[in-house]
């Protein structure tokens, strides 16, 4: 178990190379599952999740060969016996959920426990059965595990979708089930997210005919077969976006190498609104500071609206800006865990049902606080940097679950953070999200 230990008012400036995308690489190992050919997958960034993930495909018979200093890993999945996910492993990562879909589609039966609750709210998975029901699978949810079986998945016309709009990893594993299904299948209000796009371009690689990548109309045309592959998965646009937003909350200059700016639009327009200097490149972002923010609204949608995994950053960095800004979280009304903590270091901040209200104090100040979520704890990381004095964030596991070595990628930019050992138990290991 280990804390941070961060004394905040460092500026932070030079480069910092953004890694792969680990809401990429984790539904693209489940792909793995579809073929009996190896799967290379590169710029596999070092991370806990990852590292989960290596095991749920372990126990489904794969056999996994993981350079962890090139970033590559090589999975071969072609003993199809095993279709069961356990819960030891499941309970940790809810991405886990996406082997569900392959396991369907090329072993026709899945026994793969429900991914638990989670910290961020409840998280159903109604969305991702139903659309492997409606390609013909039977699906029963019996003492805690998701029974599924088909002879043949069916290509249909489906709409997946819930009142907080598409789901991700829904259409990642229904598309990964509608790849080896007979005939077409039609996805209405598929999601875009760029990890989905990248997804999809896999499956291509693997030999699947997907129509439509990139819009909110996916069009698969079943396959018998789907080959090996190898891939480099796309840059993480929530990590370049915490330190897009570490660079802003210190008053820093700081350039973020080997992103890609255009997933992070909804980003840029909002911190320039708040006074931020941002220069794009074609694969970087040079952000410069103001002294002041001004304070701004901020709602989170689906791709390509502002996404909710950088709601908590933005709102550290609102806590000091010059007035009132608001954040309305529409895809978990719940996510909201980080608001206690950063009380605690002088914010002002009013929740009012998915909204929080913030009023601009001059400086947050130091104080021990605790990590909850992945994108929560980035936030109380940020706030440390900016705060005067001395932050403790305890219970770091869960920044480790997201982010490679972050403390030492922001001690290169002239940041003063610590990794030290920390009493404190691990209690919330098991409702992890992601
Ligand atoms: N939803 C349902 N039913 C479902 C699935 C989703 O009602 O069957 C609802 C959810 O409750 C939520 C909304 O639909 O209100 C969107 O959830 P989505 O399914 O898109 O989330 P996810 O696919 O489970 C991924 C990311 C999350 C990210 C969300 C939203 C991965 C591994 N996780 O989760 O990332 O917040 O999309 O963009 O890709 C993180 O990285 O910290 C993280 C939480």
């Amino acid at each position: 178990m280990d804390r941070f230990v961060i004394t905040g008012g460092q500026r932070l400036t030079g480069e910092v190379a953004v890694g792969g995308a680990k809401n990429s690489v984790l539904p693209i190992m489940a792909a793995a599952l579809l073929t009996d050919d190896e799967v290379v997958i590169r710029r596999v960034p070092r991370l806990r999740d990852v590292a989960s993930q290596v095991k749920v495909l372990q126990s489904l018979g794969a056999r996994v060969l993981h350079d962890e200093k090139q970033g590559i890993l090589r999975i071969r999945c072609d003993d199809a016996t095993p279709v069961t996910a356990p819960y030891e492993l499941m309970k940790t990562m809810r991405a886990s959920i996406c082997v569900l879909g392959p396991l369907l589609a090329k072993r026709k039966r899945a026994r793969v426990s429900m991914p638990g609750g989670c910290v961020i709210g409840v998280r159903p998975i109604d969305l991702h059965l139903r659309g492997m029901e409606q390609l013909g699978a039977t699906i029963e949810v019996k003492a805690g595990y998701v029974e599924a079986h088909a002879t043949q998945l069916r290509g249909t016309i489906q709409f997946l979708g819930s009142s907080a709009g598409s789901t991700v990893l829904g259409t990642a594993n229904v598309v990964m089930a509608a790849t080896l299904a007979d005939g077409e299948t039609i996805l209405e209000n598929a999601a875009q997210e760029p990890e989905v796009v990248d997804l999809c371009r896999v499956l291509q690689k693997m030999g699947a005919q997907i129509d439509g990548i990139g819009s909110h109309c996916l069009r698969i045309t079943g396959v018998p077969r789907l080959h090996g592959v190898d891939h480099a998965v796309i840059p993480d646009r929530i990590e370049a976006g915490t330190f897009v937003v570490a660079a802003a909350i210190t008053g820093g200059d700081v350039t973020v190498r080997d992103c890609e700016p255009r997933d992070l639009l909804a980003l840029i327009e909002r911190l320039r609104a708040a006074g931020v200097e941002i220069t794009v490149g074609p694969t970087w972002l040079r952000v410069a500071a103001p002294r002041r923010f001004r304070p701004i609204d901020v709602t989170t949608l689906p791709h390509p609206g502002f996404p909710t995994d950088l709601q908590a950053q933005l709102m550290a960095l609102l806590t000091t800006a010059d007035g009132i800004s608001m954040v309305h979280e529409r895809i978990y009304p719940d996510r909201f865990i980080h608001v206690a903590e950063l009380h605690r270091m002088g914010a002002r901040i009013r929740k009012e049902g998915a909204t929080a209200i913030i009023e601009g104090v001059p400086k947050l100040s130091g104080a021990p606080v605790m990590a909850s979520d992945l994108r929560g704890s980035a936030a109380l990381v940020l706030a440390g940097l900016a705060a005067e004095g001395e932050t403790t964030v305890d219970r770091v596991y869960h920044i480790d679950r997201g982010y490679e070595r972050i403390d030492e990628r922001l001690r290169r930019l002239g940041a003063r953070i610590e990794r030290r050992k920390s009493d404190v138990a691990p209690l919330a290991m098991a409702a992890a999200g992601g």
